[in-house]
């Protein structure tokens, strides 16, 4: 395996292997996928075995520009062409009733699939070299289940190793990803009995889709399509993660300093600095900024050695939605770490 530039023949290799039901991890503007062909059951298994998710957690099939939608979906609800005339190609995934050809295993076994048309000219070159365009890459972030989602070549490598035992044929290097953060993710397959129902919030937010649709999507119930990005503990480091209030932290980190623990640290704008007994990352204070460098603040502050990375709460308003929903879950099971830490 190994981290290729996107030329011509890089992209036509991967079209091949791809073709063959081999992996080939690309760049969206989201995050990496790990990309396999949808319409392949057996390239499907092997991106469950590559991650090591659970088989019953439905991918998203990524699509060329203009490909037809009808190919994949059975219903195409109105609010569905308004979404994609507004948000296509960019960082919405829809998820609609899986038309009958396509394979049950994209889907995880439900009667739905998400679709997803990426902006990124790396992960469009390959749909349009795979298949003609005319295909579908079941992708789901190239990172195994639970880890943080990667944001560049080098993680995917870290993630699935570089050896002639990788399980993936190679990775597509496209630069770091805008986004940062997931797809938004709505659910326009139960319209009639549950209307549009957001399943992941993300950059494109609740208020965008209302505005397009005329209609706020809903929470999505407990018996909403299941969504792997919903489990309580998802896009977790290592390093036990706790989220602490600005104006808390120098008393913390006192006390950490005290016990002799070492903290990371994640902040919003600028804060405290780094010293040598701590380390510390400073994202920037607008949400799209943030957004695209934390997943990898995370990761460099999961490699230093600390006991504990220390995130500053962002802003509570909608537009850091997906932030939020994020940090909550790199957060969650590490309730008890400040107690066990002596503090
Ligand atoms: O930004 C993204 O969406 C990235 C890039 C690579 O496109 N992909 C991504 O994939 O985040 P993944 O598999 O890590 O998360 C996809 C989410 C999962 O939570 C999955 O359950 C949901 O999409 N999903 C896909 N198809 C679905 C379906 N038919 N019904 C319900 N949820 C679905
Ligand atoms: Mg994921």
């Amino acid at each position: 395996m190994s981290i290729r530039q996107p030329d011509q023949a890089a992209l036509a290799e991967a079209a091949v292997a791809l073709e063959a039901g081999r992996l080939v991890a690309f760049p969206t503007e989201t995050v990496y996928g790990l990309g396999a062909d949808a319409e392949n059951p057996a390239a499907i298994a092997a991106i469950y075995a590559a991650k090591g998710r659970p088989s019953n957690h439905p991918v998203i099939v990524h699509l060329a520009p203009g490909a037809d939608i009808g190919r994949w979906a059975r219903e195409i609800p109105d609010a569905a062409n308004k979404l994609i005339a507004a948000f296509w190609p960019g960082p919405l995934t829809l998820i609609l009733k899986r038309a009958a050809n396509v394979p049950a295993a994209v889907a995880g076994g439900q009667d739905s699939v998400g679709l997803r048309c990426p902006s990124h000219p790396v992960a469009q070159a390959l749909l349009k070299a795979f298949r003609h365009g005319e295909g579908g890459l079941a992708a789901p972030s190239a990172n195994r289940f639970g880890h943080v989602s990667p944001t560049t070549a080098q993680h995917v490598q870290d993630e699935f190793g570089a050896g002639p035992d990788s399980p993936l044929a190679m990775v597509l290097d496209g630069g770091a990803s805008q986004v940062g953060i997931e797809s938004t993710i709505v659910d326009l397959s139960r319209m009639d009995s549950h209307g549009p129902a957001l399943l992941r919030p993300g950059q494109i937010t609740a208020e965008q889709i209302a505005a397009v649709i005329g209609q706020w999507p809903g929470l999505g119930g407990t018996d909403a399509p299941r969504v792997s990005g919903a489990l309580a503990s998802h896009y977790a480091p290592r390093t036990p993660v706790v989220l602490v209030e600005g104006a808390a932290l120098p008393a913390l980190l006192d006390g950490l300093a005290a016990a002799g623990r070492r903290a990371a640290m994640i902040l919003a704008g600028t804060g405290a600095a780094a010293t040598p007994a701590r380390s510390a990352v400073a994202l920037p204070s607008e949400p799209d900024g943030y957004a695209q460098g934390l997943y990898a603040a995370l990761r460099s502050m999961d490699n230093v050695g600390a006991d504990v990375i220390l995130v500053q709460r962002p802003p509570q308003d909608i537009a850091w939605l997906g932030i939020n929903d994020r940090l909550r879950r790199a957060a969650h099971g590490s309730e008890n770490t400040l107690n066990a830490l002596g503090l």
